[in-house]
């Protein structure tokens, strides 16, 4: 293991001038294949990179003369009054980037005033996370390959106080990342799904004709278990992973609270649209309305901006927050997230963006290249 140690607590090391630097200095806290695992995507990264790049195709206008100093970040999001837009992703087994795993980014939500989504595959047991968050908590879901297991997970995340429930439908096969393979990464021994323990291995299914329709998929969800889910809980359940309009609106129609449009950081299918490609159409099909998620891609609080001026109410953040764990626990996370906010609020300001609400595609023009 070649990664440094943490530095001591309530250092940040003098490198972080910005959020996206905690991408950068995480090099130096994780070791080499690790970070490669985190950093990269399925396959050839070909999503990965188009996340990326779609924000490049934006620029935001400068307004001018406006009276901004009644400005504020806060929103309401799904009933719910945050006092900015930036959720912590559910991002699996955090003790890959600090030994206190979750806990410590449960306790950055709780003093940055975030909402946290857990992770179904967390290192820390749910109960545990939910202890150190703040009141702002959701859990992500996971359909286990049998009802019982999930129904279980449920009911621990309800009587943790879980506020709502996030199942991700996007990632029903795990798909190898070249770059992680390459990088010679393999799970450490003692990283294991917490929440997951004692749960009894899916019984082999009869062999089939190939191995992933008759083998891996014959535990993926279908839209008679959302169903089945929906009927199962009383908290709102959103539904993680939605690029295609069509699915936005038949999720929307079956009475989801609300979708989140993402393609997973581009570790679902590779070639798959840049998720900031896929939010105005998802948008223009459940209309102004209904409240709308984004990740894949937020490095900055310009970043932010123009995902809420495509569509987003909100944003996750799913890889910096992995960095900045790694480089200093709960106070790198909480660090990460005052800077992104600070990003977002300059930016605001500049564009004459008072509200939250005052943000839409008229702040944006479409560019070639510019950053
Ligand atoms: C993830 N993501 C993820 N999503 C989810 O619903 N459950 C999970 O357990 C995980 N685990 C996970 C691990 C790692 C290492 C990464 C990088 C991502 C996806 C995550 O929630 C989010 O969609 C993306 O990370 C967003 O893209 P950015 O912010 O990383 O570019």
């Amino acid at each position: 293991d070649t990664a440094t140690a943490q530095p001591p607590v309530g250092q940040i090391p003098p490198q972080i001038r910005c959020a996206q630097d905690y991408e950068m200095v995480a090099r130096r806290f994780m070791a080499a294949p690790t970070y490669e695992y985190v950093a990269g995507g399925s396959g050839r990264d070909l999503t990965v990179a188009a996340n990326l790049a779609a924000f490049a195709r934006w620029s935001v206008y400068p307004r001018l003369l406006r009276d901004v100093t009644a400005g504020h970040t806060r929103l309401t999001l799904g009933g719910a009054a945050m006092a900015h837009p930036l959720l912590l992703a559910p991002v699996a087994f955090q003790s890959l980037a600090h030994v206190g795993g979750e806990v410590e980014s449960a306790r950055a939500a709780h003093a940055t005033d975030s909402c946290l989504v857990a992770s179904t595959l967390s290192s820390c047991p749910l109960e545990d996370i939910a202890r150190a968050a703040g009141p702002q908590r959701w859990f992500q879901l996971y359909f286990q390959p049998r009802r019982d297991d999930t129904r279980l997970l449920l009911q621990r995340a309800e009587a943790a106080g879980y506020g709502a429930i996030v199942v991700t439908l996007d990632a029903s096969i795990q798909a190898a990342s070249l770059r992680a393979l390459s990088a010679g990464f393999r799970m450490p021994a003692g990283c294991v799904a917490a929440n997951l323990r004692g749960q009894a291995a899916a019984e082999p299914g009869p062999a089939g004709e190939s191995r992933i329709f008759q083998g891996v998929m014959r535990d993926a969800p279908t839209w008679a278990d959302l169903e089945w889910l929906l009927t199962r809980t009383t908290l709102p359940v959103w539904v993680k992973g939605v690029l295609h309009p069509d699915d936005a609106r038949a999720l929307q129609r079956l009475g989801v609270a609300g979708l989140v449009v993402s393609n997973h950081g581009g570790r679902g299918l590779d070639g798959a649209p840049a998720s900031l490609d896929a939010l105005p159409a998802v948008r223009a099909a459940v209309g102004a309305g209904f409240p709308l998620l984004f990740d894949g891609g937020i490095r900055s609080g310009l970043d932010v901006f123009k995902a809420l001026a495509l569509g987003a109410d909100a944003v996750l953040v799913g890889r910096l927050q992995m960095y900045a764990l790694s480089v200093a626990g709960a106070l790198g996370v909480a660090h990460m997230i005052r800077l992104l906010r600070e990003e977002l609020e300059v930016c605001m300001a500049l564009a004459g963006c008072a509200t939250i609400d005052d943000i839409g595609i008229a702040a944006l023009i479409e560019s070639t290249g510019n950053p």
